[in-house]
């Protein structure tokens, strides 16, 4: 693909989701985008390229980003984060004297719903040490498709053995020949949404806990720098934010400080966590 072409896909990208294709990766529009010029009847991707020049349909870019966002996922991604969530983030909450019950926990980049689903399978294991609290888990994501597929809640073999204990496989999901389907109990504790990390945030109100893994690494820094801030716009004062493991603020924004010794976990710079460290 000659340079001008492959310019055109990274404008694309980076202005409608914030992702940034590097030179190097271009081999992958020609992979990912064989089939969304082919659904949309197109000869080859040349042509579909030409109609990118112009004012292309809303419902071709949105394709186009879907194809090419990467939505690698499992359940209990690098375990760390869970563990936190489960001995130090639910505690605080439990022991607050005076906090809502209701607790808000935004899923930023869920893909196909590990993530969430992870989340809970954890609150459920602890709902019985917090009696009256009540949990709302909101899972986005930029892909509709990953979307309706989290929302299925079904799962191959090979995605159950990765990092799901089998007691939780045992206890929150039934089996169809190959596939593991989660249970409606589990599902019920989710609202699926599609929403652009682009688009402002108001909309979704103000949470407790943020998750926001493994999706700013696609991203530059001035637009990493602005999805944080924003995003600290919807946490409440007392609030928490993870990040993914190759993720930091350090070098980007200083409106949220890492806690120490719990990795990937971070809150407001002006927080009691921040200040109690
Ligand atoms: C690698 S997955 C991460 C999934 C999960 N958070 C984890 O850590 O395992 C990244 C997800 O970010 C989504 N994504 C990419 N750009 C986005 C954007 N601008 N807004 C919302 N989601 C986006 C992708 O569709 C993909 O499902």
């Amino acid at each position: 693909m000659n340079i001008a072409d492959f310019d055109i896909y990274k404008d694309l990208l980076k202005g409608n989701s914030g992702l940034v294709l590097t030179q190097d990766k271009s081999y992958l529009i020609e992979s990912r985008l064989k089939p969304v010029s082919k659904k949309w009847g197109y000869d080859d991707i040349s042509t579909m390229t030409n109609i990118l020049r112009g004012v292309p349909p809303k419902d071709l870019v949105k394709d186009i980003v879907e194809a090419m966002t990467t939505n690698e996922t499992s359940f209990f991604r690098d375990i760390k984060p869970f563990e936190i969530f489960k001995t130090h983030v639910l505690p605080y909450y439990k022991n607050k004297l005076g906090h809502s019950k209701k607790i808000r926990i935004w899923c930023a980049a869920a893909a196909s719903g590990q993530e969430p689903y992870s989340l809970a399978m954890t609150i459920k294991e602890e709902a019985a040490k917090m009696p009256g609290f009540n949990f709302e888990i909101v899972a986005t994501d930029i892909s509709q498709e990953i979307l309706d597929q989290a929302k299925e809640g079904t799962y191959s073999q090979f995605e159950v053995q990765r990092g799901l204990p089998i007691t939780h496989l045992m206890k929150y999901f039934t089996q169809n020949g190959d596939k593991w389907t989660i249970n409606q109990d589990i599902k019920n504790m989710i609202t699926y949404k599609y929403f652009n990390l682009l688009d402002p945030m108001a909309s979704l109100g103000k949470f407790d806990i943020v998750f926001c893994r493994n999706v700013l690494i696609y991203f530059d820094p001035p637009t990493k720098k602005d999805v944080m801030e924003r995003i600290n716009g919807q946490i409440n004062d007392d609030g928490f934010f993870f990040l993914g493991g190759a993720e930091t603020v350090l070098g980007i924004t200083d409106v949220f400080k890492g806690i120490k010794d719990r990795r990937g976990l971070y809150a407001k710079v002006n927080s009691e966590h921040v200040k109690a460290a």
